[in-house]
């Protein structure tokens, strides 16, 4: 039998911003506690916890102090132990974010390292002296655009950091670095959680002789590269894969097994497939094509040609819309139009494989515009090549309509909150024409096989406005466009409709989207 992932239905919960617990304005576990019955409701089976470990929130959790506690403004080991304890006999699995690529400044390993070259810890670090003529040892940049390297002035040598000076990158040529991760693995294991998203997946190890990143190409994706160089040295580098071999063997030697989630920033199908190895890497990897790819039925037909055509045989691939790096689907895929979304929660939904939603995309939850004044987020604020602010995706879940969303009680959340008059759970879970309805139809007719995530994909038809495509059994077809598309379906039942009479006389409405069920 498979695995619960194969064919699951993850969803990305941002911790801060899910549930108010306390009522300071802060989400906590406690507070995810308290809705996992509208995550079973929905249909979930497993959800991955943005960053919950000890960290001084320069990336809010992306730079890690403690590896093995939890950051007491999320709240505290016990309430972690409740979550998983609580999640379980409703059917769901808990994955927590580890950070393997960099620590925080304050970690007490990078503290020691601080310390000079003769510390014990220093080689857990990427250390170099400054290249010829001073200056950072090479051209590699970090991914606010300044150089990813920060002299430490009393040694006189630089430290690597790829995102903020306060995120030092490990050195993952050292095999002590890798032993301690391994007990890292263990230590969450052994404490029943399910599995990792692995942030910066394709990144830990780099270049050995630290040689300079080429230019990128046009050929390049324009995502692919960091601000004009192509990541060949600075990342992407063939040995990361032993690592995952590796930490493959410590996840599948648990009953149930452990799952690897990475986040795999490539854009080359086949690089995106050797992170699942010969069936002995990665479980599950994020596929970046298809989440930046264009919203009509050509680039993102294409983007899952390539893809099913590059994954091993047995691999599984990932669909998401959203994240919290990222604007939000309905704002980027759906220019801002809700009434697009079913046709993306379709898609989601039923392509074969596994889906991961971010808290909100069930009902069709938009970027929020948060005020300078208010923002929290420092990497995407700094970013010169115009990455819209993060914040603006990470905004509290809007749970029902008032001052708080549902989401707090303080007076002021650490973010400011969404149109919760317009959209919210509370209004959907009653409405069964609603986004929220939808979903969770789609998530139960994956449960019940009626939409069968492990199916064949098979591509019936792709125009400039319509993409059919068979799963398994069911037929699938999607309008991406302003103008109705004629289109000729099987015979069987129609098992879901992106909103009533999405499907008219043999035409599929603008941004409608229907499945057909196997003809009888
Ligand atoms: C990717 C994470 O998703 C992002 O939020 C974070 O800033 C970087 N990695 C650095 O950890």
């Amino acid at each position: 039998m498979g695995q619960w992932w194969q064919g699951g239905a993850i969803y990305q919960v941002y911790v801060r911003s899910f549930m108010d617990s306390d009522g300071d304005g802060v989400g906590d576990l406690a507070g995810i506690t308290q809705r996992l019955d509208y995550l079973s409701w929905l249909g979930i089976d497993g959800i991955w916890l943005s960053p919950t470990m000890p960290s001084p929130n320069e990336d809010w959790g992306y730079d890690v102090s403690d590896y093995l506690g939890v950051d007491p403004a999320l709240g505290t080991m016990g309430d972690l132990e409740d979550l998983i304890a609580e999640a379980r006999p409703r059917g769901m699995a808990v994955l927590l974010d580890l950070v393997p690529n960099h620590t925080s400044r304050e970690h007490p390993w990078f503290q020691a390292a601080l310390r000079g070259p003769d510390d014990p810890h220093r080689d857990l670090y990427v250390w170099a002296p400054p290249g010829p003529g001073g200056g950072p040892p090479n051209n590699w940049l970090a991914a606010g655009g300044g150089p990813a390297w920060t002299l430490d002035p009393s040694s006189g040598q630089y430290y690597l950091h790829q995102f903020l000076p306060a995120q030092p990158d490990l050195n993952w040529w050292n095999p002590e670095v890798g032993e301690r991760f391994d007990d890292i693995l263990r230590w969450w294991f052994d404490r029943g959680v399910a599995g990792f998203r692995i942030d910066v997946a394709h990144g830990l190890v780099k270049d050995a002789l630290l040689r300079d990143d080429p230019p990128a190409s046009e050929d390049d994706h324009p995502m692919a590269g960091r601000h004009g160089l192509r990541r060949v040295y600075s990342a992407n580098r063939p040995e990361v894969h032993d690592i995952y071999r590796r930490w493959r063997r410590i996840a599948d030697s648990y009953d149930p097994a452990r799952v690897l989630l990475g986040e795999t920033w490539v854009f080359d199908p086949h690089q995106l497939a050797a992170f699942y190895g010969d069936g002995d890497e990665l479980h599950l990897a994020f596929n970046f094509s298809f989440l930046f790819s264009d919203f009509n039925a050509p680039c993102l037909a294409r983007v899952v040609r390539e893809t099913m055509g590059a994954l091993p045989e047995g691999a599984c691939p990932v669909w998401t819309g959203s994240n919290h790096d990222v604007s939000r689907l309905v704002s980027r895929w759906c220019a801002g139009e809700r009434s697009r979304a079913g046709a993306a929660l379709v898609l989601l939904c039923t392509l074969p494989g596994t889906v991961v939603l971010y808290y909100g995309d069930e009902i069709g939850m938009a970027d929020v515009d948060v005020p300078v004044a208010e923002a929290r987020d420092r990497m995407g604020l700094g970013d010169p090549e115009g990455q819209p602010p993060r914040d603006r995706a990470r905004t509290p879940m809007q749970w029902e309509a008032g001052p708080g969303c549902g989401f707090t009680s303080a007076p002021r959340p650490w973010l400011p909150v969404g149109d919760c008059l317009q959209v919210n759970v509370a209004d959907q879970r009653e409405d069964p024409g609603s986004l929220l309805s939808l979903t969770r139809r789609l998530l139960s007719l994956r449960r019940d096989g009626m939409i069968p995530t492990g199916g064949r994909y098979e591509e019936v038809a792709v125009g400039d406005r319509l993409w059919v495509y068979g799963v398994g059994e069911a037929t699938v077809a999607v309008n991406l466009s302003d103008e109705g598309a004629p289109v000729e379906l099987p015979d069987g039942p129609l098992l879901v409709s992106s909103s009533p009479g999405a499907l008219e006389d043999g035409v599929l409405g603008p941004w409608g989207a229907v499945v057909v069920g196997r003809p009888s």
